[in-house]
């Protein structure tokens, strides 16, 4: 495997405090946090909005009716994460999230009003009370990008663009710890060609480039979602944990058995404003699984649906159906963009069943951190979807996730303004490098989808590995380095993490159910690390 991506050698060098990698909501958070008092530079490989923020539907979970309570948002949200979470930072987030909907408020964002002036609220699966703040109906993830993409800029962060990072630069401190350097950085054309390479060196360097639904065939993420920061912590040494809790979206649009790549969301709030999952025979699918029925945790719901399918009711085994038809007229106000999604694929939501399948949603796993991103490698700091801060456990709790990116993001940055890491020196970098060839990323992600979604099996557990392996065979120095070939090796490293954590895992919690073993056991209520690029796994 290879330790690094190969690339051209680097032309130029420039120094900042602080270099940010991704721009959703957790790297922008962190970028305005810190750029007060520090000189920031955010990086990002393609535009601005092009990672996962900008598509997010439901919105931002925090407890903001009087009726509802902290205790009830920390509960929901340790009962969702099937014994994994943090307690400590479930807390500190829960405790945290109102304040980061009222800062957004004052950055601008209009999130929708309630009938009583204040601000709306809904429920999405695993909550007990309405907390889920949204804006333009189903459009929550672009108000906050748009908000944050505007104070960013107004605050004097520099912002580049089509700029990839590579890998880490790595040194050594006085005591002989390795510690980050900072990052180097593909400069890449419209296209995705390489323009120039070059090192930026900082004392932080700051992973929020979300997770990788992209390695799956069928995704709500958007193509930039390729796990970039995690591999790059990966092949640097960081620890990475609980990688194998992919949660799948219990119901994106679904458009045929063919379609791959992002696919439409069909939020969660859907069902939170009234909508039943039923089977192509006319069957409830939720009845009698769980207490809140069509409401239940994410999981629970992703897991009965594909169970109900591979039961093949009337002859479907590939989707089953949304009935939002009780919602009536209201849908197209409330939900805008899934209806403009709907009627594109010929249904009309207000009066037709809307098809739906599970699709790769959300990394719970990843870069492991504390709230204030701190990893276990020095200078290096994580935050967002590619940090595994504990605060999602086994399954996170919907509409946590934007809710966490600004929270933790926030004090990412805050934290970075009051103090720095020492300034280290790069050292030589004779790590190997080499590159996945780019066609080979089909090969990959129908791999992966085939053997390593909702339901996972002993037996394609171990033909994904050895998949991987051939594909490990075809990573190479002299393949060219474009964005695409970074992004399939990047793809490559993060799977290779998730398929070695999946078969250690012999237990089904959470997000991650194995055919073989179908119950939590209690000997698994403990993190796996992964600390190796090549799927090294450390119990803890
Ligand atoms: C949704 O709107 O269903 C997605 C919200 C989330 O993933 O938190």
């Amino acid at each position: 495997m290879a330790k690094r991506l190969a690339s051209p050698e680097p032309t130029w060098e420039i120094d900042t405090d602080v270099v940010v990698l991704g721009s959703g909501a957790a790297g922008l958070s962190v970028a305005l946090a810190a750029r007060p008092v520090r000189d920031v530079i955010l990086i990002t490989k393609d535009t601005l909005d092009a990672g996962s923020t900008q598509w997010a539907q439901g919105g931002l979970a925090a407890v903001l009716d009087p009726d509802d309570s902290i205790e009830n948002h920390v509960r929901d949200t340790l009962a969702a994460g099937a014994g994994l979470c943090n307690e400590v930072a479930v807390r500190t987030l829960v405790t945290e999230a109102p304040t980061a909907i009222r800062y957004l408020s004052r950055l601008g964002a209009a999130f929708d009003p309630g009938d009583d002036g204040g601000i709306a609220l809904t429920r999405e699966g695993g909550h007990s009370h309405d907390r889920i703040v949204h804006a333009g109906g189903d459009q929550s993830g672009a108000e906050v990008q748009k908000t944050l993409d505007e104070s960013v800029r107004h605050a004097g962060v520099r912002v580049v663009e089509h700029a990839f990072g590579l890998d880490l630069l790595i040194g050594y401190n006085a005591q002989g710890h390795r510690c980050v350097a900072g990052v180097r950085v593909a400069l890449l054309d419209e296209n995705g060609d390489v323009q120039s390479v070059g090192d930026i060196t900082a004392r932080a360097v700051v992973v929020a480039t979300g997770g990788f639904g992209q390695v799956y065939a069928s995704t709500s993420n958007p193509p930039a979602v390729t796990g970039d920061g995690i591999a790059l912590a990966l092949r640097a040494g960081a620890e990475i944990v609980d990688i194998e809790f992919i949660q799948f979206h219990p119901t994106v649009l679904w458009t045929g058995p063919d379609a791959t790549g992002q696919q439409a969301l069909i939020s969660e709030a859907v069902r939170g404003e009234g909508a039943i999952l039923f089977d192509a025979a006319g069957e409830r699918v939720m009845k009698g699984v769980h207490s809140q029925e069509d409401l239940a945790p994410r999981d629970i719901v992703a897991a009965a649906i594909s169970k109900r399918m591979s039961e093949s009711p009337a002859g479907v085994d590939d989707h089953v159906f949304l009935d939002a038809r009780s919602i009536g007229a209201r849908f197209v106000t409330r939900f805008p963009s899934i209806t403009a999604s709907c009627l594109v694929v010929g249904i009309n939501p207000v009066q037709d069943l809307i098809p739906v399948a599970p699709a790769a949603h959300y990394a719970c796993g990843g870069i492991r951190a504390d709230l204030d991103g701190v990893t276990s490698l020095i200078g290096l700091f994580a935050v967002g979807e590619a940090a595994c801060t504990g605060v999602h456990g086994a399954n996170r709790l919907a509409s946590n996730s934007l809710t966490e990116g600004v929270v933790a993001g926030t004090r990412v940055g805050r934290s970075l303004s009051w103090s720095l890491p020492e300034n280290i020196r790069p050292a030589e970098d004779d790590r190997v490098s080499g590159l996945l060839p780019a066609e080979l990323r089909a090969e990959l992600r129908g791999t992966m989808s085939k053997h390593v979604g909702v339901l996972r099996a002993p037996d394609g557990l171990r033909s994904a590995h050895d998949t991987l392996q051939r594909l490990l065979d075809k990573v190479d120095a002299d393949v060219v380095a474009t964005r695409r070939s970074f992004e399939a090796t990047n793809l490559l490293t993060v799977a290779v993490a998730l398929v070695a954590a999946a078969t250690a895992r012999t237990e089904s919690r959470g997000c991650h159910r194995r055919t073989d073993f179908t119950q939590a056991l209690p000997e698994w209520q403990r993190h796996l690390l992964v600390i190796d690029a090549d799927g090294t796994i450390t119990p803890q």
